[in-house]
């Protein structure tokens, strides 16, 4: 499915591969004229969800937020105070035949997709897992024919006849060896090595490899003028937090919320846009007192999953999963992760969004390396804990400290993955056998307006409704091919709603509207369609 979905992508001009015409260049996407339309409805949607309308708070209050669009390049010594100069790093192996670099956490799952290993358990008539008794006669035929052009990095290639002793001395005991241990047999790797997924080649020991993009401010290329493209967008909210609550109005508890590219130099970049090397990210910081954390962690939590099927992704395909202690990152004291059913991951899920507890590590961490104070005196609760008659000293403990973090963080071209994902339907009886079911709000078109022949005074009439309606919604005027290749178009590119005008128009001043999802067409008065549109795309 993932396929089908990447090449109604390129197809329709949702997303091409970057650099396309010099063969591209792996881990980066360009968005096209619907991409970014898709891209920039998510973004919106999530702005005003956060910045311009925020939640109403757990005291039935909204909550206060601000935004933020801090700069990509940031002075090093933050990445050194975030942990991200020492820690950001994921173990990489290299093949030593082909050369090629993968994450070595990936090379089992990249195992199970390779072109080579699909071709073994072909050759060897085993099902997909693996199972089934190994025949040595069509191994030895599957290394002499086919191996050579799909592994030439194998064992059982480079040194045919000791593997294939070897092999057929394991055989003689465990016939049905199941696939990892039979990869192990014929890379003559034991495991916990394994073979490297592109060539069968062998694969060096895991080396720490950090993802951080490097470049240099100004002309000297030399190590005082180095600098990081900032792999997550976190920490520009951080080094802002004080100019923040010095010129805003907000107190503590408030968010400060920044969309913006990120960049990581992912070992390998899989799975179309879902792991890329540039994206973009949705984060947020709410800041708010230690005794406080736990309550907003979960209010977050439920938050955000509500925002997620408010795009109509069904609940189905969306679950939280909690972090156990021994997988979070340095800086987390809980992080529950939103995880969607994604095609090449299902029937399992995968990330979608992180909302992490981060204590008081980044303001403590920068105050320490920044040595600019980053405490935050709370005027309220002084005031509150003196009329209760607290004893002095509980009072100055408590209200002077310095906020705990709560982040919810997502990916932006993560979530137009999900929507495309989502929104991808198939039915062999419609004129497109595919289409995007898109939500509504979510769609890069809302409406196609369509005179149905151009001439007799159709494109007049379809062009002065256009007009009208595009300062409302985005809309596209067609006049060109056939109604059906037009109607197949818009449900390719998930447009809800078509309108067709006819002959019949000129005569009664009637209208056809088509609705994508049942492909029902309905008559109806041309001057009703701007406000029927409006009530339906809501
Ligand atoms: N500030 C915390 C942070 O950056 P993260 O889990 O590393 O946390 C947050 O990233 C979100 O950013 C992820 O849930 C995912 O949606 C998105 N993301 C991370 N790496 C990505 C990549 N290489 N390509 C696309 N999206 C990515």
């Amino acid at each position: 499915m993932m396929e089908k979905i990447v090449s109604l992508c390129k197809r329709r001009g949702f997303v091409y591969p970057a650099s396309e015409i010099y063969g591209g260049i792996n881990g980066f996407w360009d968005y096209g004229p619907l991409g970014v339309l898709l891209k920039n409805n998510i973004r919106n949607a999530w702005w005003r969800a956060m910045v311009e309308c925020p939640p109403i708070g757990p005291d039935g209050h909204p909550i206060e937020m601000v935004g933020l669009d801090s700069s990509i390049i940031q002075h090093p010594r933050t990445w050194e105070a975030s942990g991200h100069v020492g820690g950001f790093a994921d173990p990489m192996s290299t093949c030593r035949q082909c050369k090629k670099l993968f994450r070595s956490d990936h090379v089992a799952d990249m195992l199970r997709e390779a072109e080579w290993v699909k071709s073994l358990a072909e050759g060897l008539g085993l099902d997909e897992s693996g199972a089934g008794a190994v025949d040595i006669g069509r191994l030895r035929q599957w290394a002499d024919r086919k191996a050579k052009k799909v592994a030439p990095g194998l064992a059982l290639v480079r040194a045919f006849v000791p593997t294939l002793a070897a092999i057929e001395a394991a055989l003689a005991g465990t016939p049905s060896p199941g696939l990892t241990p039979l990869l192990a047999l014929v890379a003559a790797a034991p495991p916990p090595a394994a073979p490297c997924p592109a060539c069968g080649g062998d694969l060096t020991e895991p080396r720490a490899f950090n993802l951080m993009f490097e470049s240099h401010a100004g002309a000297i290329q030399d190590d005082a003028n180095k600098v990081y493209l900032r792999p997550e967008t976190a920490q520009g909210i951080f080094l802002n937090y004080k100019n923040v609550l010095d010129t805003s109005r907000v107190k503590v508890p408030f968010g400060v919320a920044q969309i913006g590219k990120s960049f990581r130099n992912e070992v390998t970049p899989r799975n179309f846009i879902f792991r890329s090397r540039e994206f973009e990210q949705m984060e947020m910081e709410w800041f708010c007192h230690p005794d406080e954390a736990r309550t907003w962690y979960e209010f977050w939590k439920h938050e955000r999953m509500r925002w997620w099927l408010s795009l109509g992704v069904s609940s189905e395909n969306l679950r939280f999963r909690e972090h156990d202690p021994d997988e979070l990152s340095h800086y987390s004291k809980m992080t529950v992760d939103i995880e969607y059913r994604y095609p090449f991951t299902a029937p399992d899920f995968g990330e979608l969004e992180g909302i992490a507890h981060r204590g008081s590590f980044d303001l403590t961490q920068h105050q320490t390396h920044s040595g600019q104070k980053l405490d935050y005196f709370d005027q309220e609760l002084q005031l509150k804990l003196k009329a209760e008659g607290r004893p002095d000293d509980e009072i100055k403990a408590k209200s002077r400290y310095i906020p705990n973090v709560i982040e919810p963080a997502s990916g932006l071209t993560r979530a137009v993955l999900l929507l495309l994902c989502e929104g991808y339907a198939e039915d062999a009886s419609r004129a497109s056998p595919v289409y995007l079911r898109f939500d509504a709000k979510m769609a890069p078109i809302k409406c196609g307006i369509f005179p149905l022949v151009n001439k007799d005074g159709l494109p007049e009439i379809a062009e002065k409704l256009y007009l009208e309606l595009r300062g409302r919604h985005a809309c596209e005027y067609d006049a060109k091919q056939s109604i059906g290749k037009r109607y197949a178009r818009m449900d390719e590119i998930g447009t809800p709603f078509c309108v067709t005008i006819d002959g019949q128009t000129r005569e009664d001043q009637t209208v056809t509207l088509r609705e994508r999802d049942t492909a029902a067409q309905e008559r109806v008065a041309i001057d009703r369609i701007p406000a029927l549109l409006a009530e339906r795309l809501g």
